[in-house]
């Protein structure tokens, strides 16, 4: 096995807050990575600095070998990182369909895609995520399930090598979370490497090959599961409390 990804002592400031704080973690080829930790740890930060969306105050990324810090963020969606917002916001007045499209256009496949091939990249994203049916609605017309599967469905159709989620099943009940369950599960199926950020304990537990806990920016925790799960310093920083 070999690192698709490697985050090397990256540290994110916001005025005088941390809001990262010296990480460093390697993600395998294949593997699917779960990220937790209370609200405000620093989950959707670390996310951002690996798909370019927020630069770091120090430290490196480094994808497939090579270092991409100084990247901007649609450079490395074309490298093969692509990643889902937990600020969901579908391009309003676009069809479904259309809102997917945009997500195939910016990716790997970028640059010479035409929109025709675009849409039927999306199309293929759509049936994928189980939102084929909706493709012709505009976006603002789907629920919030809906939207989630289209964030997905969007960062699909950039057809990357490591998927970034933040937090897709959030306010999805059993049964939808279990619907997601099955689409990350085909993702991973694909070869495509996924560092998945969730607070559905039952569900990260069941998908993720290891498991890192941030707590106030910093890696308290990194290994298997169970392990991690039952680790006393992850029990007091996270699972005691309750979430919001
Ligand atoms: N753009 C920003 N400017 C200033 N502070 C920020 C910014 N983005 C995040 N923060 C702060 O950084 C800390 C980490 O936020 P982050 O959104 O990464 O947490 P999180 O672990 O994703 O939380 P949640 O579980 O609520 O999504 C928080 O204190 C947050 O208020
Ligand atoms: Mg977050």
């Amino acid at each position: 096995m070999s690192a698709i990804l490697e985050v090397r002592h990256v540290t994110r400031r916001f005025a005088g807050l941390v809001a990262v704080s010296d990480v460093s973690f390697t993600l395998e080829q294949g593997d699917i990575v779960g990220l937790i930790g209370p609200n405000g740890a620093g989950k959707t930060t670390l996310v951002s600095l690996i798909s370019g969306t927020l630069a770091p105050s120090a430290g490196d990324v480094l994808f497939q070998g090579e270092q991409i810090n100084r990247l901007p963020a649609y450079r490395r969606a074309r490298l093969g990182i692509g990643r889902t917002f937990q600020i969901m916001r579908p391009f309003p007045g676009l069809t479904v369909l259309d809102n997917v499209a945009v997500g195939a256009l910016f990716g790997y496949g970028g640059g010479q895609a035409q929109l025709q091939q675009a849409r039927e990249q999306a199309r293929a994203c759509l049936d994928f995520v189980g939102l084929g049916r909706y493709a012709g609605q505009r976006a603002e017309e789907l629920g919030g399930p809906g939207r989630k599967r289209l964030e997905l469905a969007k960062a699909m159709a950039m057809q990357p090598k490591l998927l970034l989620c933040d937090e897709v099943m959030a306010g999805l009940n059993h049964v939808e979370i279990d619907e997601v369950i099955e689409v990350i599960r085909k993702v991973r199926a694909q070869g495509i490497s996924i560092l998945v950020i969730e607070h559905v304990i039952k569900a990260i537990k069941s998908l993720s090959d290891r498991l890192l806990v941030l707590h106030h920016g910093e890696k308290i925790a990194d290994g298997a599961p169970d392990a991690v799960l039952s680790d006393p310093a992850v029990v007091q920083a996270y699972l005691g409390k309750k979430r919001r």
